[in-house]
């Protein structure tokens, strides 16, 4: 079982905001979004891109490469050219923190 990691303060990343963290050897994404954080790798299925560097519109993230549209909220691929979801993973908040949790899978 992985254990959670504290990446930032929860006031650091603006609401809508993103920002992107090396956890062990993964680089992942943590969004802020109505209040709620979100993370997923920062890595697009299509060709890897990196998605910290798109632009996100709600609770879409663009790839910077050739646009393809993820769901910050589960990492599901949302228009081509990716066809695979990316990984999401788990965010807890403690008290003014906020923690990270990789998911293997
Ligand atoms: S690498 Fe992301 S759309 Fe191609």
């Amino acid at each position: 079982m992985n254990k959670y990691h504290t990446v930032c303060q929860t006031s650091e990343i603006a609401d809508p905001g993103k920002q992107t963290f090396e956890i062990d050897d993964s680089i992942v994404v943590v969004f802020h979004l109505h209040g709620s954080f979100y993370c997923i790798d920062d890595v697009c299925t299509h060709d890897g891109g990196p998605l910290g560097d798109g632009e996100l519109t709600g609770n879409c993230i663009a790839c910077p490469r050739h646009g393809a549209k993820f769901d910050i909220q589960n990492g599901q691929a949302m228009t081509m050219p990716a066809t695979e979801d990316t990984k999401s993973h788990d965010v807890k908040i403690d008290g003014d923190h906020l923690l990270v949790r990789l998911n293997d899978a």
